[in-house]
């Protein structure tokens, strides 16, 4: 068989807006021929979409070069070029460093200039064809600009498929600088898109079968766009419009950040009958002391108030949330305030983490470093805490029905995987047509991480077809 695509494998590190970037590099690179592959294995593109939030990624990175560099050797020797290009947070921070340490590396380029990809993967060809084929070095493309114009406004309409689910990106940056994050600086300042620019991709998401939307960015509750005649959007408006668009079961957002938690946005989780119960407001820390050394800038009281009024407003919202140890200055009351924030709050999920001093971040210069073996005794008192809650959230659900909205296929065949509004992951046994649908699912049992149930069915009708349940159908 004749090969008529070119293969782009890319592997994604990271948070959702690398995932999301993921999907877009595709977009741009499709109208060149290059198709999605699975494997880097014969790849004529590599990109590695890189994270660079905690320590070890550099390193990660550079193994990881090493070992794709044989295939690219191997390739070379065998039918042509493969271009090998790293992308992403630690392209931005390192994309020197990666040039000099890694020669052969076609292309470095950071996240804000992807719709250029088409040009740097002309200008890689061109520097392959004029080469040696036994020279081992790259093309040497490095842009880690910051440029003034938008990606947004230059990447193409949509060429993947999405499925029943989608990232929808509408703000990139951030200007918070928490003393501990890279992300003001991979990402570089916050900047929200145009109203119309949103809406006009989420239409077409949707168009394309999506159902459920999640709205993306570092400080995603911070967006302030504008709309066609430059009036100020907020985040709060913008979730209206995105509401107001036919065919949308499921509206989620994610990261927020506690200090934009207006009253508004409050109260309309308790209005937009597509917004789910469930949020991600990390909150780091529980002692005041340690939250203003971060840069927070609220108070533990402030996040649980937040945390009050949204349950106002919505009792069953199922909360999560982002926990570092171990920072700067840190003392066990200081802990034992993050344990006891923890309990009075009560999360159905949580991602927890060691501080890890960042190179260039006012954190990694701070006095009193906190002991890694500390660190990873408080890491492990507080995972225990979270891990109990989750499950316990999870063990609440056994008995009822939940509408499950399938994204994705299970490990074991027969099995489909999807989301409950909670965004507990569930696992059925379910004919293949139900992917990408929304079904009532009774919860037969719960683990530490997902739960498992049946579809729930009706009588049988006279073809002896099953009646499933479908929700919003
Ligand atoms: N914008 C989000 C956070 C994005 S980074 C917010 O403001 O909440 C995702 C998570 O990584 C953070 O919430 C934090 O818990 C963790 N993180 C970021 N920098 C870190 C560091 N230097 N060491 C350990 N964890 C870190
Ligand atoms: Fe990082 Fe803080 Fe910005 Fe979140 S708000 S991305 S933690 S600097
Ligand atoms: Fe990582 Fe960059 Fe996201 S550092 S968390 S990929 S913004």
């Amino acid at each position: 068989m004749t090969k008529t695509k070119k293969q782009l494998y890319i592997k994604t590190f990271g948070c959702q807006m690398n995932v999301y970037d993921s999907v877009r590099m595709k977009d741009v690179l499709s109208p060149l021929g290059y198709e999605a592959s699975d494997s880097p294995e014969g790849a004529d593109m590599i990109v590695l979409n890189t994270c660079h939030i905690r320590e070890k990624a550099t390193e990660k990175l550079f193994s990881d070069l090493g070992r794709l560099k044989k295939l690219k050797d191997k390739k070379a020797k065998e039918d042509g070029e493969m271009i090998l290009a790293v992308a992403g947070c630690v392209a931005q921070a390192e994309g020197k460093e990666i040039t000099r340490r890694a020669p052969y590396v076609d292309m470095v380029f950071g996240p804000q200039v992807y719709h250029r990809l088409p040009e740097m993967v002309a200008r890689a060809t061109r520097a392959h064809a004029e080469k040696n084929p036994s020279q081992v070095k790259g093309a040497g493309i490095l842009d880690i600009d910051f440029p003034v114009e938008s990606k947004f406004d230059q990447l193409p309409e949509e060429f993947e498929t999405r499925g029943a689910s989608a990232f929808l990106s509408i703000q990139e940056g951030c200007d918070k600088f928490c003393t501990f994050c890279v992300v003001p600086y991979t990402r570089g300042a916050e900047y929200s898109r145009p109203l119309e620019d949103i809406l006009t991709e989420a239409k077409r998401l949707m168009a394309s079968g999506v159902r459920e939307l999640t709205l993306l960015g570092q400080n995603v509750n911070a967006y302030h766009g504008q709309n066609k005649s430059g009036k100020e959007v907020t985040f709060t408006d913008l979730l209206y419009h995105i509401a107001e668009l036919d065919g949308l079961e499921r509206l989620r957002y994610t990261t927020s950040h506690p200090r934009e938690m207006t009253q508004d946005l409050i109260r309309a989780h308790g209005e937009i009958e597509a917004m789910m119960p469930y949020l991600h407001l990390p909150v780091q820390a529980g002692s005041d002391r340690v939250l203003e050394a971060m840069n927070r800038k609220y108070t533990g009281d402030e996040y649980r108030k937040i945390i009050d009024d949204l349950r106002a407003v919505r009792p069953d919202i199922a909360l999560s949330s982002d926990f570092i140890v171990g920072f700067p200055g840190e003392s066990e009351k200081d802990f034992q305030e993050t344990l006891k924030l923890v309990k009075d709050v009560v999360f159905s999920q949580s991602y927890s983490f060691k501080y890890s001093p960042r190179p260039g971040t006012p954190g990694a210069l701070m006095e009193l470093q906190v002991e890694d073996a500390v660190a990873s005794r408080r890491l492990e008192e507080l995972q225990s805490v979270l891990d109990a809650q989750q499950f316990a959230f999870n063990e609440a659900y056994v008995g009822q029905t939940l509408p499950v909205l399938f994204d994705r296929r299970g490990k074991e065949k027969g099995q489909l995987l999807g989301r409950s509004p909670y965004m507990h992951s569930v696992y059925v046994t379910a004919p293949e047509r139900l992917f990408g649908e929304t079904i009532n699912v009774k919860i037969q049992s719960a683990g530490p991480k997902s739960l498992t149930g049946k579809i729930v069915t009706g009588e049988y009708d006279k073809k002896d077809h099953l009646e499933i349940e479908r929700v919003n159908a």
